[in-house]
């Protein structure tokens, strides 16, 4: 078998879970009017997002036109006004709204066709007129004029949209109940119809370098760790996230530049951005025979790197009772194991925490987990041998002792050549 054939059936097989896992999810892409205005990357990803439709998930679009507007202002010699990095949308501006984001939205509409049209399926792109938008108001003093919010979103009739197969299309422009034009900021807008319709996940495209420097999760608490004063747009999403992120389960931020990235932060086991999510949803349980392979997933690079001892499928499945682990979405992010020496001291071993999820104190939250089963099951001293790791552990009450202090029956299997320093803990109800 060519290496190309075992490259399609092996990422074929490893999407597996996530296509099972998306199927039937709510998903909202912001895509940016830069993006769109790139033709070779926006028909790709008009490929992409019948794809995702293809295989079950609901997508809805809302579309950005920044980037265009910026153009027809200059082109038209506009001056625009912005306050609290929004702009204000002047009445005698309005048609040149229109005309921008009618003309975006007939760039994207095209794509699809193209996309469609390619591989014979059906348009599933529908636009339409279901929010409802009042005016952004007057701010510190400032009029945003025909400037508006999202006031409702008529959730009934996307709803049946997405249950019939198609991807709804929003763009900024909406109306109020009174007939006006309002034009929407775009970022907000994909917050706020993602917030209204409790979309699983919004999906968002930054341009800004800034997006390599965030981690590849985090929760909304720790948001406010990477906000600064720049104003990027990376940042203001990042701002958004954090006051208007809390309907929404998770936030993804992707890099514009990656024509591969919705596909790889949706279908691959590290994706390829920043997830926020919005709640605490790992689960820390005893570990189950079908978790062996998800914990051999997650130690290997470890083990490779000498981090911690070598252990065989055989081995794990023997001792899979003895290992706590961490889970989120049906993958194994964390682990940790407690040995039985004597009848008082145990062996805590093979903590570990996939590095995309480290510095969230799950490491802490396995550890005193392994504490209180070992003391329920009687073991008051706690032994670990470690060679990388034991500054973490004595910040986490265990002191450094010598290989001679361990129980006689652990003693001899102690492994010289490795050098591993020994560190106890006497644990307390
Ligand atoms: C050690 C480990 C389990 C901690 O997981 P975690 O979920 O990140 O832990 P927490 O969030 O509770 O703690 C994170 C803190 O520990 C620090 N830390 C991580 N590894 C460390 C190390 N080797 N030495 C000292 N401190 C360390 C982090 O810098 C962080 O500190 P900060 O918050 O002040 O920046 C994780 O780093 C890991 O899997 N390491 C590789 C495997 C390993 O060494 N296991 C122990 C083998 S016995």
């Amino acid at each position: 078998m060519q290496q190309s054939e075992l490259d399609f059936t092996n990422n074929l097989r490893q999407a597996s879970p996530y296509i099972a896992k998306h199927r039937n999810k709510t998903i909202v892409i912001y895509l940016p009017g830069e993006l769109i205005s790139h033709s070779a990357a926006l028909l790709q990803l008009a490929k992409d997002c019948v794809l995702l439709n293809n295989l079950g998930l609901k997508v809805v679009l809302t579309l950005g036109a920044t980037h265009q507007i910026d153009q027809a202002f200059e082109a038209k010699g506009l001056q625009w006004e912005s306050h609290q990095n929004v702009r204000i949308t002047a009445r005698e501006h309005l048609q040149t709204f229109q005309e921008t984001i009618g003309y975006v939205r007939s760039q994207l509409e095209a794509a699809f066709s193209q996309a469609c049209a390619e591989h014979h399926l059906h348009l599933p792109i529908v636009s339409g007129n279901w929010v409802i938008a009042q005016p952004k108001g007057v701010i510190q003093g400032v009029d945003f004029q025909h400037t508006g919010i999202l006031r409702k979103i008529n959730n009934t009739a996307v709803e049946s949209l997405l249950n019939a197969g198609q991807i709804p299309l929003l763009t900024p422009l909406a109306y109020s109940l009174t007939g006006e034009v309002f034009n929407l900021n775009t970022l907000e807008q994909a917050f706020a119809i993602a917030s209204a319709l409790q979309a699983d996940k919004l999906m968002l495209f930054s341009a800004d370098e800034t997006l390599a420097s965030l981690p590849q999760a985090m929760s909304l608490k720790d948001i406010s760790h990477y906000l600064d004063a720049q104003d990027t747009e990376t940042q203001r999403i990042l701002q958004l996230a954090q006051s208007q992120g809390q309907q929404i389960k998770r936030i993804h931020l992707m890099a514009e530049s990656n024509p591969n990235a919705l596909l790889l932060e949706l279908f691959s086991r590290d994706g390829s951005g920043t997830l926020i999510y919005t709640d605490r949803y790992h689960q820390l349980r005893p570990a189950q025979i079908e978790d062996v392979a998800g914990i051999l997933t997650l130690i290997a690079p470890l083990e490779e790197q000498g981090i911690l001892t070598k252990r065989s499928r055989e081995n794990l499945e023997l001792e899979i009772d003895n290992f706590m682990v961490v889970e989120i979405d049906q993958q194994i992010i964390g682990c940790a194991a407690l040995y039985p020496i004597d009848e008082h001291n145990g062996e805590l071993a093979c903590l570990a925490v996939d590095s995309a999820y480290q510095k969230m104190l799950l490491g802490q939250e396995l550890l005193q987990a392994i504490q209180t089963k070992a003391l329920q099951s009687g073991l008051n001293t706690l032994f670990l041998l470690t060679t990388h790791t034991h500054h973490w552990f004595i910040g986490h009450g265990f002191n450094e002792t010598s290989p001679d202090s361990l129980p006689v029956n652990r003693k001899s299997f102690y492994n010289h050549q490795r050098q591993s320093k020994v560190l106890q803990k006497t644990l307390h109800e």
